[in-house]
């Protein structure tokens, strides 16, 4: 790793991957709570919206959230650059969305679709620099489709453009996110460019990101789904590589205890009504595995008092 500006923001080796409508303010500060230094990420901040509306839950940060990467999405020069001069007091690091694969955002030439043209690609990171002195980085895939597997070539321009770090997700476009994640190609990349990069997609374990560090030589790995009911797993990753300490996923109450937390402060930051709703989607993960899960679950994603949320999560610990 030759690039000094971004060390000391990568230096815990593991990053929360952007997950819209998921790694929001409070899911960021609970992945805080048990990992002191992995690199956060925000939700994609898309600069159309950005343009119009200022301020808002979606670019919230704690001070103890650092070091954190903001991530902006789009494909207008000017506005990509108006994001980062807005962004840049309060970010360590404006991340660009080059992999976003759903039809609505390549549909609008953002997301990967900029991995079908490069050159605009290098502007926006040049744009992007020209708004911040802070480092911006870059996140993609491995190309749009199988036959147009161009990331290293990609990553390249986009080192050319001046972007300082890499997270590259190991499917293509097409793929979604079916198939496996492949970690062996992330390689090609990391020995073709000089900047730091994170390899990201199907880490949901110590083990599995042993074996993917292990398989991409990576320099780090990115989590996003791996998180969802196991919000310490960044922190336990980080323990296994730094101190070769392994700790075991929480257990049941624990679990239980996290999804608590979580929900009482969607609610804080929401109000109840919007915070139950929100929080829906989040328990399928918190209480997988568990016997009754399907029937459990389908009473808690349509509960809307939380007196009674509370009441059947006590009955859970209780079997
Ligand atoms: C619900 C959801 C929302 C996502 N939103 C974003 C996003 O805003 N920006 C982005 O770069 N990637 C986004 N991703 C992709 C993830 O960052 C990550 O690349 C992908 O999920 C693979 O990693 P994982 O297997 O660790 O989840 C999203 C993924 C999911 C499942």
């Amino acid at each position: 790793m030759s690039n000094n500006r971004v060390k000391p923001l990568i230096q815990s080796r593991v990053s929360l991957a952007p997950m819209a409508g998921i790694t929001d303010y409070v899911l960021r500060s609970l992945i805080r709570k048990y990992s002191k230094s992995c690199l956060l990420t925000t939700e994609m901040i898309s600069s159309e919206f950005l343009a119009q509306v200022k301020g808002g839950d979606i670019i919230k940060r704690d001070e103890d959230h650092s070091p954190i990467s903001y991530q902006i999405s789009g494909h207008k020069p000017h506005l990509m650059k108006a994001a980062a001069e807005y962004l840049s007091p309060i970010a360590d690091m404006i991340d660009i969305n080059m992999g976003c694969p759903v039809n609505k955002v390549v549909k609008g030439q953002d997301g990967c679709s900029l991995m079908r043209n490069p050159s605009l690609a290098a502007d926006l990171v040049k744009a992007v620099k020209d708004g911040t002195d802070k480092p911006v980085s870059v996140k993609f895939r491995l190309g749009y489709t199988f036959d147009e597997l161009n990331f290293v070539e990609f990553g390249q321009q986009m080192q050319e453009a001046g972007a300082e770090f890499i997270t590259i997700h190991g499917r293509t476009r097409s793929q979604m996110y079916s198939g496996n994640a492949d970690w062996k190609s992330i390689r090609k990349l990391k020995e073709n460019v000089d900047i730091p990069v994170f390899a990201n997609g199907d880490i949901t374990s110590i083990e599995t990101a042993i074996e993917c560090l292990e398989q991409s030589k990576a320099d780090g790995i990115a989590i996003g789904r791996g998180v969802l009911g196991d919000p310490t797993l960044l922190h336990r990753i980080e323990q296994y590589l730094h101190n070769g300490k392994y700790i075991q996923p929480p257990s049941l109450e624990e679990r239980l205890g996290m999804l608590k937390w979580h929900l009482d402060e969607e609610i804080k930051l929401r109000g109840e009504k919007v915070g139950i709703k929100i929080f829906r989607k989040f328990y399928p993960y918190y209480i997988a595995g568990i016997k009754n899960a399907a029937k459990i679950r389908s009473i808690l994603v349509t509960e809307d008092d939380y007196g009674n949320i509370l009441k059947t999560l006590e009955l859970l610990l209780s079997v």
